[in-house]
């Protein structure tokens, strides 16, 4: 397990000590929540560098709807664990108040004019400045170091790579290839909690073409299996009066799927109404 840092300073101070024994430093930035499209980024630090590093800090700065810096969790004893599988020796894990002492006053943004203003940045007036903000201070406080970023975010490696140029910070920058499951999606809690329709979907189609419930439900559950991201809390068909499991199921009979599952330590509940149909 990694050695968490929760101050700037004592991180500096580390860091300035791999420096001086002539070591080189590779740092990832994450906001925890890790999964596989994390862990590359990681590998790919300890791989070209003699030290690998991250950060695991939800920036709420970043976040133009408040309601969603609330809702994410981080469960930083399995973030830890999995940084530390994939070479990670040391993590800075600040509180706000230690990242952001004015917050939530007015902080001071770095705004990217042009890069930061399109796309994603259209849609979520304030979300790059909040970015910038956050990666010129780790970066400031790393000092000399190569920076992975993943090509995931394009637009955040683009305002980061031309922030760190104007700015002439003392890192490389390197970006890296997007990590894809076997049917091409990329790895993210979004993507993932899509699993979770797909699977009602397969789900209610077995129904209606005639399956029995019990095989309704463990298609829905190998649909999810297939996700290692979520874990299933329940995938199940029900009558929609009573809630019961259906002892035995007529055609055209109305019966409802109901499932739910944690991703990113976020949990997420889904249904669909399926009418029974003949055996084909
Ligand atoms: O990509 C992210 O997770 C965040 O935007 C980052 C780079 C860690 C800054 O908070």
């Amino acid at each position: 397990v990694p050695d968490v840092i929760t101050t700037l300073a004592r991180w500096r101070a580390q860091l300035d000590g791999v420096r001086a024994s002539g070591a080189s430093i590779g740092l990832t930035m994450t906001m925890g929540a890790l999964h596989a499209g994390h862990t590359s980024l990681f590998e790919r630090a300890a791989t070209e560098c003699d030290v690998a590093v991250a950060t695991i800090f939800v920036n709420p700065l970043q976040f133009n709807d408040a309601a969603d810096f609330e809702r994410y969790d981080v469960d930083l004893d399995a973030d830890l664990a999995l940084a530390g599988a994939a070479g990670v020796s040391m993590v800075l894990a600040p509180s706000t108040a230690e990242m952001w002492p004015r917050w939530p006053q007015s902080t001071s943004t770095v705004h990217v004019p042009g890069l930061a203003d399109r796309f994603e940045g259209a849609d979520r007036p304030g979300h790059f400045d909040g970015v910038a903000a956050v990666v010129a201070k780790v970066l400031g406080r790393t000092g000399q170091c190569t920076a992975y970023f993943g090509e995931k975010d394009f637009q955040q490696l683009c305002v980061v790579r031309r922030m760190v140029d104007d700015l002439a910070l003392d890192v490389e920058v390197v970006g890296c290839p997007t990590v894809r499951e076997h049917d091409g999606l990329a790895l993210s809690s979004r993507n993932a909690a899509l699993v979770l329709s797909r699977a009602l979907r397969a789900g209610a189609d077995a129904l209606e073409g005639g399956q029995p419930v019990a095989d309704a439900e463990q298609v829905m559950r190998s649909v999810v299996s297939d996700e290692p991201l979520v874990a299933l809390a329940y995938a199940s068909v029900v009558d929609p009066a009573t809630l019961a499991s259906p002892s035995h199921v007529a055609v055209g009979m109305c019966v409802r799927l109901l499932i739910a599952g944690v991703v990113d330590g976020v949990r997420l509940i889904d249904n669909v109404e399926a009418v029974v149909g003949a055996a084909r």
